[in-house]
């Protein structure tokens, strides 16, 4: 019987989407990576899904790659047995970066490494206070690749950075956050309740405008002001040609009908 690398179950419009192989703490290797992809493409046009999140069964978020599966066994293999795994392990994460619905990483135990990736790649990142975040490479000799060292270089300081992949440190949910390679860190028995509460939130904004944001939160920060101008107008533009009725309707609820004010919150879609 082959092993189930990744769990998931839709509830309530939210795709709770598991790393599922807590014996190995969650570590990817090229079949959880095969099977991410394949549960990602199940999942990204479902009506019944609007919010996606990914946490880990058991201790772990991730111990990031396979050092036996993913380096080891397909470097015995060839190069392009490695660049095949390579390609399997940075796809998902970059589909998941581009993803239809918006993603919250939910990091309830260890991330390592190549974990950094999908971390990075969901939207938003709450984490147990308890969870234990390190860039592990420098521990057994390597640099922080498959995208590690970027995401570090992007989401903290330069001296947080530094520091991180130079000690192979491990930091707490707390210090994640204060360093804001997360959004939040909380108690791990409150995890669940507030990536439930956000999810929730998500689930009431306009589909086509949360898509859209969230690309242009990617994409305008490599842009200078003006191009960032100029494809913000043109991709508000392609997003009315999708969703004419829905933003017609938000400035109907607020102007017309006054039943809700957009500074306070949703319209009724
Ligand atoms: N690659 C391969 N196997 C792993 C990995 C990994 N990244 N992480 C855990 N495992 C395996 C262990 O070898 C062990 O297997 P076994 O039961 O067959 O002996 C099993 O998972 C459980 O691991 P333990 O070490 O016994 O679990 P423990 O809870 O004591 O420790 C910890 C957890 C700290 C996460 C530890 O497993 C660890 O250090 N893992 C490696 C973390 C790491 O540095 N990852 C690589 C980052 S660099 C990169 O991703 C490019």
């Amino acid at each position: 019987m082959t092993e189930e690398t990744v769990a998931f179950d839709v509830e309530n419009g939210i795709a709770w989407v598991r790393f599922n192989r807590p014996d190995k703490r969650n570590c990817m290797n090229p079949a959880l990576n095969r099977r991410m992809m394949e549960v990602l493409d199940e999942l990204e046009f479902r009506d019944d899904v609007g919010v996606l999140v990914l946490s880990g069964e058991g201790s772990a978020w991730s111990a990031g790659m396979d050092l036996k599966e993913y380096f080891r066994e397909t470097e015995a293999k060839s190069l392009g047995a490695i660049r095949k795994a390579q390609s399997e392990a940075y796809g998902w994460w970059r589909r998941l970066r581009w993803y239809g619905k918006p993603t919250i990483a939910m990091v309830n135990g260890w991330c390592f490494g190549g974990g950094y990736g999908p971390l990075f790649a969901c939207d938003l990142a709450f984490a147990a206070d308890e969870a234990q975040f390190a860039l592990s490479e420098i521990n057994w000799g390597i640099l922080p690749g498959g995208g590690a060292t970027k995401v570090v270089v992007d989401l903290l300081s330069m001296r947080d950075a530094m520091y991180h992949a130079l000690t192979g440190e491990l930091i707490d949910g707390r210090k994640a956050a204060a360093w804001k390679l997360v959004n939040e860190s909380l108690p791990l028995a409150d995890l669940k309740a507030r990536v439930t509460e956000v999810a929730t939130l998500l689930l009431k904004k306009n589909p086509i405008a949360l898509k859209a944001t969230k690309d242009a939160i990617r994409r305008v920060a490599e842009m200078t002001y003006d191009n960032a101008e100029d494809y913000l107008v043109r991709a508000q533009e392609a997003a009315n040609s999708h969703d004419n009725e829905g933003r017609k309707e938000g400035i109907r609820q607020f102007i017309d009908e006054k039943s809700y004010k957009p500074g306070l919150g949703a319209y009724d879609k």
